[in-house]
């Protein structure tokens, strides 16, 4: 990111993680917020962000979309990609559609983005590409085994854009289980119990969107300016 005035595209910013990066950056630099609920944009507006109603998963329409973003505020010096689904069942349950919605929206999308992003009509030489992985990524468990193998090659994607996109940095957390709306979703596992036992398991207590947020904030700042290819591991060390 830029030392000074700059711009950030946060991807899948309605709600949970990339809501909070959003509203975390708001006041420090431009923030283009990007999501298909434009009802739980509007608030954002409110506060000076620029807001883009877009859905991920159409592919071709990802290149424009970058271009009226820069066209509005400017050369993009971060893009944060926070979009995600989780689909949690059994393999043989999986029908091609949702594999499809799963793979396009985690990995294929933010393979356009990144894409599009290393463009120097997109983003400035020192920018930075942040994607939001998951712990999961190198612990597949049964039932996200998609989601899993998804993220796996979100890492791979960032290891290579840093040493491709260079003198862009390319970053990424891998935050564990977190409450938002993605795991509220899934309320009869992510209930009371389960919380109980994930805080048992962190040593140093479950991972919160703010503590992703902060760890965000720092890969994408010059405190970082030598941090590129990095995947941090932000889940309290409940998988250690
Ligand atoms: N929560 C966890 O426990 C956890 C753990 C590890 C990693 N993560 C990762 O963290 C990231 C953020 O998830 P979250 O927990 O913050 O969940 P969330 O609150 O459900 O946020 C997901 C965001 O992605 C957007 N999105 C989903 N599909 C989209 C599409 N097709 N086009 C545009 N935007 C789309 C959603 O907006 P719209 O629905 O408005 O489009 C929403 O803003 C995901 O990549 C997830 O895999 C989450």
């Amino acid at each position: 990111m830029a030392d000074s005035a700059g711009h950030i595209l946060v991807v899948g910013a309605s709600s949970g993680i990339g809501r909070a990066v959003a509203e975390r950056f708001a006041g420090q630099v431009s923030v283009t917020a990007l999501a298909r609920r434009a009802d739980r944009l509007a608030d954002l507006a409110d506060v000076g962000i620029a807001t883009v109603t877009a859905d991920v998963t159409d592919l071709a329409a990802i290149g424009g979309v970058l271009q009226s973003a820069v066209a509005e505020r400017g050369l993009l010096t971060g893009l944060v990609y926070c979009a995600g689904v989780q689909i949690i069942k059994p393999m043989r349950s999986f029908g091609a559609d949702e594999v499809e919605r799963l793979y396009k929206t985690n990995l294929v999308a933010p393979t356009l983005f990144a894409a599009a992003f290393g463009s120097a009509r997109i983003s400035t030489r020192d920018a930075v590409f942040c994607a939001v992985s998951s712990v999961a990524a190198q612990r597949p468990e049964p039932a996200i085994v998609p989601y899993a193998a998804s993220k796996a090659g979100l890492d791979a994607l960032i290891r290579g854009l840093a040493r491709e996109l260079a003198p862009r940095r390319a970053v990424g957390v891998a935050p564990g289980w977190l409450d938002t709306e993605m795991t509220q979703a899934h309320a009869r596992l992510y209930g009371d119990a389960f919380k109980g036992e994930l805080e048992k398991r962190s040593p140093v207590g479950a991972a919160t969107v703010e503590s992703v947020v902060d760890a965000i904030a720092f890969l994408m700042s010059p405190q970082a300016r030598h941090v590129t290819g990095e995947i941090l591991r932000v889940d309290g060390g409940a998988t250690l």
